[in-house]
């Protein structure tokens, strides 16, 4: 048996939770391997919108067992908020959720080192969505954070207090006001003792035991590609790894045992927060894309920047991620759309023209080079079949699977699960 992944190729936001929720019959286990509380995952059925941050997206199908792995940060008041947000659902979250005691904590003061370092970056600022997830994975990589396997140890207190300590050192460098602290304590302590009543594991023996026992896993991605902390537009990323090998040390499992890889990417391209973004319409057209597609935050509200889809970004992603199967999200939001373009270059000052993400391609001012294809501009709905598309949709999807060499096998033509036509 191997194990499935599902990850963004663009900067987020793709419609990860969607597609998890619409496969996850197909699995026993949806396990998320990165990333905290700065993902939002939207999911729609039933006439009911949900939006998950930290629990995966298989939560609303019964039969399926949800892993937050090792490689996920976790902020308890958050995860108390999230399962008393699913009580109306009558969810079983003691049977149906398990969480990695080697999963890293987020406490209070992670959030105000977020800001604190956010504010003294001025106009570089990151446009972090300021749950503390840069802060956290620092403390992990720099070996001082608070596990989840750790608050149910006897001297959890005393490992919290080293840790803010410390913290309250480097805020009072960044002369940052620690009023807020005391409250933000006391309702991470309540969530704390919520938290030990969950279902901590081990879950990297979980998840192998599953391969033996012939389950099928589906690892979840947060983030995208591009807001890798390697590979993404550094320093403009979050602080995790978002691609498939992330999977691999997010949940303790081995690259042989990496399955088929399903790459989800929007029909054109979106990315909050600050960094460079070649496509980023600033017209009357990206607005347009904004409103169709309600591109809005999940998570902080903020408007998504808007532009058109990015070739020579989606495939750098595709080869670092070893994609294997494509989905096209959100093609609906073009439906308004007579002319579609697609980035296939970009052309740098001196005039030189390049398909590839070199290191320097952040620094310079480079121009995207766009093909210019028929829109369908018509509905998609009432359509349930890949043969009733319009031929200009057909046309599109055909000619980003000549480009990108994958099969686009899912398309997306709504946010209901329902309204997804499989190929
Ligand atoms: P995620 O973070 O990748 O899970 O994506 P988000 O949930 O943050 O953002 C995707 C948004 O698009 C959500 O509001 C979804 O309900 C919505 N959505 C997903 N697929 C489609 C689609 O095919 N068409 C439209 N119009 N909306 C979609
Ligand atoms: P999902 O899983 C879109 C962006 C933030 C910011 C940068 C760093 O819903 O696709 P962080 O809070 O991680 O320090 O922010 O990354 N960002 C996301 N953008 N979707 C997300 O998650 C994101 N998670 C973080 O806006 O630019
Ligand atoms: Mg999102």
């Amino acid at each position: 048996m191997k194990m499935d992944v599902l990850l963004g190729l663009q900067w987020g936001d793709e419609g990860k939770g969607k597609v998890v929720d619409v496969l996850a019959p197909q699995y026993e286990i949806v396990a998320r391997f990165q990333g905290g509380p700065n993902a939002g995952h939207t999911l729609e059925f039933d006439g009911i919108k949900h939006v998950l941050h930290q629990i995966p997206s298989g939560i609303f199908r019964s039969q399926i067992l949800n892993i937050i792995g090792n490689g996920v940060v976790l902020d308890p008041i958050v995860m108390k908020r999230e399962i008393d947000g699913l009580a109306k659902f009558k969810i079983d979250y003691k049977k149906n959720l398990v969480i990695s005691k080697k999963a890293t904590i987020i406490i209070p003061s992670h959030k105000l080192l977020d800001a604190a370092y956010e504010q003294s970056k001025g106009d570089k600022k990151i446009g972090s969505t300021l749950k503390g997830i840069g802060p956290t994975y620092q403390d992990k990589i720099g070996r001082s954070a608070l596990r989840v396997g750790d608050i149910l140890s006897p001297d959890f207190k005393e490992k919290y207090s080293a840790l803010v300590e410390k913290h309250k050192t480097i805020l009072s460098f960044y002369n940052h006001s620690l009023e807020a602290l005391s409250e933000m304590e006391e309702q991470f302590f309540a969530a704390v003792e919520f938290f030990k009543t969950l279902n901590l594991v081990d879950s990297e023996y979980l998840v192998n035991d599953a391969f033996s026992e012939n389950k099928r896993i589906l690892a979840e991605g947060a983030q995208g590609s591009l807001l890798d902390v390697d590979f993404g537009s550094y320093p403009f990323v979050t602080s995790s790894t978002t691609m498939t090998a992330g999977a691999c040390t997010g949940l303790g499992v081995s690259p042989s045992k990496i399955g088929e890889v399903f790459g989800i990417f929007k029909a054109y391209c979106t990315r909050v927060g600050s960094g460079p973004f070649p496509t980023e319409l600033f017209d009357q057209t990206g607005e347009d894309m904004r409103k169709e597609g309600n591109e809005f935050g999940s998570t902080t509200g903020r408007p998504r920047r808007c532009g058109w889809l990015d070739l020579p970004a989606l495939k750098y992603s595709i080869m670092i991620n070893g994609v294997t199967q494509l989905y096209m999200m959100k093609a609906d939001v073009l439906n308004i759309f007579e002319e579609i373009k697609v980035c296939t270059h970009y052309e740098l000052p001196s005039g030189e023209k390049i398909d590839r993400l070199s290191f320097e391609i952040s620094e310079v001012d480079a121009k995207p080079v766009y093909s210019t294809l028929k829109g369908w501009n018509c509905s998609l709905a009432n359509i349930d079949s890949y043969e009733k598309f319009p031929s200009e949709l057909k046309n599109y999807v055909s000619y980003l699977e000549n480009e990108l060499n994958v099969p686009i096998k899912l398309v997306s033509v709504g946010p209901d699960r329902n309204q997804t036509i499989l190929r």
